[in-house]
C-alpha cells in the first residue's frame, strides 16, 4: 500500500487514492492553547514564536465532510490574529464550538491548525457527500456554514452559525491534510498552479462582496473607488474588480515600487501615501483627509463614490471625509485598531453611508472562483514558502513586508505544479498571471 501523499503528488486516480491507507498523523502549522498569553505586555508580538510546525492527529470525518490533501495554502491576516491570540484567542472560539455536540467537540483541542485558504485533492469523503469524490482537484472557500441553519439560506453571512474556517474552526489549510464541509469546495482553476489557486478565495471573494455583489457597495460603471493598500491581499483584487466593472480605481500605496506594480495592473490614478508628508501620525493626522481628498480630485477629477476600507483607526476618519456626498464607505476590518473616531458631520450632512461587510456567502465565493477560472481575475501571489517556514510566511504578512498574497507549499514539493490547462494559461498570458511574482 503506497503513501497517500505520494499517491496524490503522482496524480493517482480516485480509486488508487482510496486504496492507500489513511495516515493517523500528519504535519501541520499550529498554535498551542498553553501559549495563549505569551505576548502579554510585548510590543512586537512575533508570530514566529507562536506558530509551530509538527505532527498532529488525523481527525475523524463527519458525514458531510471531506478530507483534502492540501497541496498549497495561503496566509491571511486572520492567521496573524490567531497567532497573536487577538482580539480573542481562537481557542475561545474552539471551546464554544466544542459545546455543540460531537461535531464541534472534535475542534476543541489543545492545538489549532491554522489556515483559511487552500488548494488540493479530495482523498476521502463522508458518507453523506454527493458532489465530490476522491481525486477531485479543489480550492476551499473558508465560509463555514451549517445547512441546518435556516438563516444561512438567503445570505450565509447573516447566519449565527457562520464561522471563518481555519480561524474559528480547527483543521485549517496549513497542513498536509485538512477537513472541510463538502459545501466549502469549488473546482480548482485548471490554468493555475497549486500555490496560485490556493491564494485567492478569502481576499478575492471578500472584495467581491464589498464591491460587486448585491450585499456591499454595489459599484456601478464610472464610479470612482478609493482602494486603500492597493497591493495588499484585499486591495490587489479590489483594483481588478473596479476595472472589470467599469469603475475608476484610485489606488493608495506606501512606496514607489508598489505604485509601479498597480500601474502595471492598468491603474491610472495612484497615490503614494508616504508622499503626503503626514509625519508619524500618518493617515490619522488631522489634515490627512483634506490632503488625500485634494489628491484624489486632482487625479480623478471628483470625490470617490466608494471608499474600500479595512484599516480602521488610522484611516477611517479620512475615508469618511473623502467620500463623495451620498457615497459609501464599505468596511470589512480594522487592521490598525477597532475603535475608530471620525467627524460625524461629514457623514450625516453629506448623506454618506457606512456599509459593514464580512466574508462572503457561497454564491459570492462561487462567482469569484468563476471569474478566476475564466481568467478575468488574476492571482496576486508574490512569495511562496515551505510548510516548515509557515511562521516566516505569516511574519511577512504581520509586518507588511509582503505584497499581494503569500502562499505556503504543503503537500506540493515544488512551485508551478498542478497546471492542467497550459493552453488557456498561455492565452491569458504568463505575464498577467505572475505579475506579483516579479
Ligand atoms: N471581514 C472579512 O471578511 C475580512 C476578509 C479579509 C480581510 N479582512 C481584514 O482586512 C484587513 C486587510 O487584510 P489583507 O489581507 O488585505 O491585509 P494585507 O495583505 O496585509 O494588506 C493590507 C494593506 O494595508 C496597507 N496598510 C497597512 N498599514 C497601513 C496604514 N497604517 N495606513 C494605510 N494603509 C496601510 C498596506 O498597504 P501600503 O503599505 O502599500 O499602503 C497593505 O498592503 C485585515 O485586518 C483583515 O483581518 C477582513
Amino acid at each position: 500500500m503506497s503513501d497517500l501523499l505520494d499517491a496524490v503528488r503522482s496524480g493517482a486516480s480516485g480509486a488508487e487514492l482510496l486504496d492507500c491507507e489513511l495516515p493517523t498523523r500528519f504535519r501541520a502549522a499550529h498554535t498551542l492553547k498553553n501559549e495563549v498569553g505569551i505576548f502579554e505586555g510585548q510590543t512586537d508580538k512575533d508570530v514566529r514564536r507562536s506558530i509551530h510546525v509538527g505532527e498532529v492527529d488525523m481527525p475523524e470525518l463527519a458525514p458531510d465532510e471531506c478530507l483534502v490533501a492540501v497541496m498549497s495554502a495561503a496566509i491571511n491576516f486572520n492567521t496573524v490574529w490567531s497567532a497573536i491570540f487577538e482580539p480573542i484567542p481562537t481557542f475561545a472560539f474552539l471551546e464554544r464550538f466544542g459545546r455543540q455536540g460531537w461535531n464541534g467537540a472534535r475542534h476543541d483541542l489543545p492545538y489549532h491548525i491554522l489556515g483559511s485558504d487552500g488548494s488540493g485533492v479530495v482523498v476521502r469523503t463522508g458518507s453523506a457527500v454527493r458532489k465530490w469524490k476522491a481525486g477531485d482537484k479543489v480550492v476551499i472557500s473558508p465560509a463555514y456554514l451549517d445547512s441546518e441553519d435556516h438563516d444561512s439560506y438567503e445570505d450565509g453571512v447573516q447566519a449565527e452559525s457562520l464561522k471563518a474556517w481555519g480561524f474559528e474552526t480547527n483543521f485549517g489549510s496549513l497542513g498536509e491534510y485538512c477537513v472541510v464541509r463538502a459545501s466549502q469546495l469549488m473546482n480548482k482553476p485548471a490554468h493555475l498552479s497549486w500555490e496560485e489557486s490556493a491564494s485567492n478565495t478569502l481576499c478575492a471573494a471578500t472584495a467581491y462582496r464589498m464591491l460587486v455583489g448585491k450585499n456591499g457597495a454595489r459599484m456601478k460603471q464610472g464610479d470612482v473607488v478609493l482602494v486603500w493598500g492597493a497591493t495588499g491581499g484585499l486591495g490587489s483584487y479590489a483594483v481588478q474588480m473596479v476595472k472589470n466593472g467599469g469603475g475608476i480605481p484610485v489606488a493608495v500605496v506606501s512606496s514607489e515600487e508598489k505604485a509601479e506594480l498597480v500601474r502595471a495592473q492598468g491603474v491610472e490614478h495612484v497615490i503614494n501615501r508616504s508622499d503626503l508628508e503626514l509625519g508619524d501620525q500618518g493617515m490619522s493626522h488631522p489634515k490627512a483627509g483634506r490632503m488625500l481628498g485634494e489628491e484624489i480630485r486632482r487625479l480623478a477629477g471628483e470625490d470617490p463614490q466608494i471608499v474600500f476600507e479595512y484599516l480602521g483607526r488610522e484611516t477611517f476618519g479620512a475615508s469618511v471625509y473623502v467620500a463623495k456626498t451620498g457615497g459609501k464607505i464599505v468596511t470589512c476590518g480594522s487592521s490598525t485598531g477597532y475603535q475608530h473616531s471620525y467627524d460625524n458631520r461629514f457623514l450625516w450632512m453629506r448623506v454618506k453611508s457606512i456599509v459593514g461587510s464580512h466574508g462572503f456567502n457561497y454564491r459570492e465565493a462561487v462567482e469569484t472562483n468563476r471569474l478566476i477560472s475564466r481568467g478575468m481575475l488574476q492571482p496576486t501571489l508574490s512569495r511562496v514558502f515551505t510548510l516548515d517556514d509557515a511562521g516566516e510566511a505569516t511574519r511577512a504578512v504581520q509586518t507588511n513586508q509582503h505584497i499581494g498574497k503569500v502562499a505556503v507549499l504543503c503537500g506540493a514539493q515544488r512551485e508551478h505544479e498542478g497546471i492542467d490547462d497550459p493552453a488557456f494559461r498561455e492565452k491569458i498570458g504568463e505575464a498577467r498571471i505572475t505579475l506579483y511574482r516579479r
